[in-house]
């Protein structure tokens, strides 16, 4: 039996990499572009390796041109998470792809995506908050700008401020200074780490950007003294594991580290990070993770538990979903 009717909450989504091919596809052909290169025979999105995936999500990101393409993207991306029963979500937002970084062309780009999902609230029931997120092959200076655009922007809905893009260019305190601004803004913190880098990547994103939570993570598991720190500071990880699967970090759900976190009482919680780029969905995710682990709905609203309580919400909203997850319990 599927779990699509079970109330998800996803912390870890990037708006770009939540785009379905045929929108993509629709776009170019509207604005003549030609990114055939982008997909593959049956129309997906085609990639090799992780910096191949990064080219093409790039490359399908140049249609988005213009805030009423991303009032259309966030639209199409909430009613499809919804469809799969989230009821919140956090998504990653880019000021790099969203008015080059510039504050005034950002602030346009955010009104977009805000109203959509507005409208997607009262038309699906899901909750949305946005996330600024900088990406590290972009490097330091780009890095300062983009927090900027956050701080500018902080608020009641656009919470907080991440760190996303290839972990092997670069370190954490490369970023220091975007993240104490974003900081001094009130904004709360995650970065990805422990994805492509190693345990001690996971541990210079806690230490020198002083994160609250870390997208993946999942390579703590080389190493059981961070496993335990993880434990102790309740650090909560934005687990994809459908997506560290179709890049090859893990040849199995069996064999991901999520099962094993679980157990040792990480504060783990479960996305999709890219859904269409990687074949997946908030339901397949559940549907696997119960099949590998033999996880069930006490599991699940554990999960959605942890989620909500880590989510950068406030505590009206917190409250509100928590009794959405109590009620579906019952
Ligand atoms: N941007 C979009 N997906 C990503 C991932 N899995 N890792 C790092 N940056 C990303
Ligand atoms: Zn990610």
């Amino acid at each position: 039996m599927s779990l699509k009717n079970v109330p998800k909450v996803e912390l870890h989504l990037h708006l770009e990499g939540a785009a379905p091919p045929a929108f993509i596809r629709g776009l170019a052909k509207r604005k003549n572009m030609d990114i055939s290169g982008v997909f593959d025979a049956d129309g997906g999105y085609a990639f090799t390796d992780f910096r191949h995936f990064l080219q093409v999500y790039e490359a399908a990101t140049a249609t988005l041109q213009t805030p009423e393409d991303y009032h259309r993207l966030t639209l199409a991306v909430l009613e499809e998470s919804a469809a799969n029963g989230v009821i919140y979500t956090e998504s990653f937002l880019s000021p790099d792809f969203c008015g080059g970084r510039d504050v005034g062309a950002w602030r346009e780009y955010l009104h977009a995506i805000r109203d959509a999902a507005d409208q997607a609230e009262r038309e699906f029931g899901i909750v949305m908050r946005g996330i600024v997120t900088c990406i590290r092959h972009f490097g330091p200076e780009k890095a300062r700008q983009t927090a900027l655009c956050a701080a500018e922007t902080a608020g009641d809905w656009l919470t907080g401020f991440g760190l996303a893009g290839d972990e092997r260019v670069g370190k954490p305190k490369d970023f220091a200074y975007a993240f104490d601004m974003a900081r001094e803004a009130g904004l709360r913190l995650t970065a990805h780490a422990g994805e492509w880098g190693g345990a001690q990547s996971v541990r210079d994103a806690l230490h020198d950007l002083r994160v609250e939570r870390i997208g993946h993570g999942v390579r703590a598991a080389e190493d059981p003294a961070l496993v335990e720190e993880l434990a102790e500071t309740g650090t909560v990880l934005e687990v994809c594991p459908g997506s560290n699967i179709a890049l090859g970090l893990f040849r199995s759900w069996r064999s991901h580290p999520i099962g094993g976190f679980f157990d040792k009482g990480l504060k783990v919680t479960v996305s999709t990070d890219d859904p269409p780029f990687f074949h997946t969905s908030m339901t397949r995710e559940y549907d696997r993770l119960a099949d590998a682990f033999g996880w069930d709905d006490a599991v699940f609203t554990t999960l959605n538990t942890t989620a909500v309580n880590a989510a950068f919400c406030d505590d009206d909203t917190r409250a509100a979903l928590l009794r959405r997850l109590e009620k579906s319990d019952a």
